[in-house]
């Protein structure tokens, strides 16, 4: 089973939305993906709550007490971090991760927080060691602006550019509500949308 981390230092920067459209990504596609909530808000099961029965499967697990038990027989999980994740709890979710998703907002500080954040979690031994991947979303996009600019310039400074630039659209917030995820919605039109997330999708698929 392949554990993928979405976590950053900060609140708002997205990682429900990525954990959430990564599980609906990969439950679209006919994996057997759990989605974890580790962040007492528990926005992600509140997700999967008013997540009708009719999509494709994504099982549950709450792990916003500590580590529990995984839900057996998967072939991915996603798990959704708390805000200002540190302590053993961070070295926990990375040291059990394979991959971790960090987003990160067009802005200055979330830029700086993302460094501190990286720095943080560089010193893991998982992540020395090379078992845990990191992979940088740079979310809320808004093309040809200079806050995108000035984003991919300090990504490259620190050393990990993007690995996915997914786009700021209202479509994210209006599918959350109803438990759904942008690979939930068919049609050509949402095509461009669901490319972006592609690159990310590779990355998991080469764990
Ligand atoms: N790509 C996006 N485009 C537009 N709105 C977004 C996007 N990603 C997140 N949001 C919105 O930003 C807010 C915070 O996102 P959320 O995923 O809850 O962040 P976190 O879990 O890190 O606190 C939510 O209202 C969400 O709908
Ligand atoms: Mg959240």
């Amino acid at each position: 089973m392949r554990r993928i981390l979405v976590a950053n230092l900060k609140g708002g920067c997205g990682k429900t939305t990525l954990a959430t459209t990564l599980a609906s990504a990969l439950a679209a596609r006919g994996d057997l993906v759990g989605l974890v909530d580790a962040d007492r808000q528990k926005s992600a099961l509140r997700w999967l709550k008013a997540r009708s029965e009719a999509l494709p499967l994504i099982a549950a697990a709450d792990w916003t007490k500590g580590i529990e038990a995984e839900p057996k027989g998967l072939s991915h999980l996603v798990i959704d971090a708390p805000g200002g994740l540190k302590g053993d709890k961070a070295e926990d979710l990375v040291e059990i991760a394979d991959m971790v998703v960090v987003p990160v907002l067009p802005s200055v500080f979330d830029t700086h927080s993302t460094g501190k954040f990286l720095e943080r979690i560089e010193d893991l031994k998982a992540i020395r060691k090379g078992r845990t991947t990191i992979a940088l979303v740079v979310n809320r996009a808004r093309p040809r602006t200079k806050a995108l600019n000035e984003v991919e310039v300090a990504l490259g400074e620190l050393g990990r550019p993007a690995s996915a630039t997914i786009t700021d659209r209202g479509l994210y917030a209006e599918l959350a509500r109803e438990g759904r995820g942008l690979f939930d919605v068919k049609g050509k039109a949402f095509e461009p949308m669901k490319a972006q997330w592609q690159p990310l999708l590779a990355m998991i698929d080469a764990l």
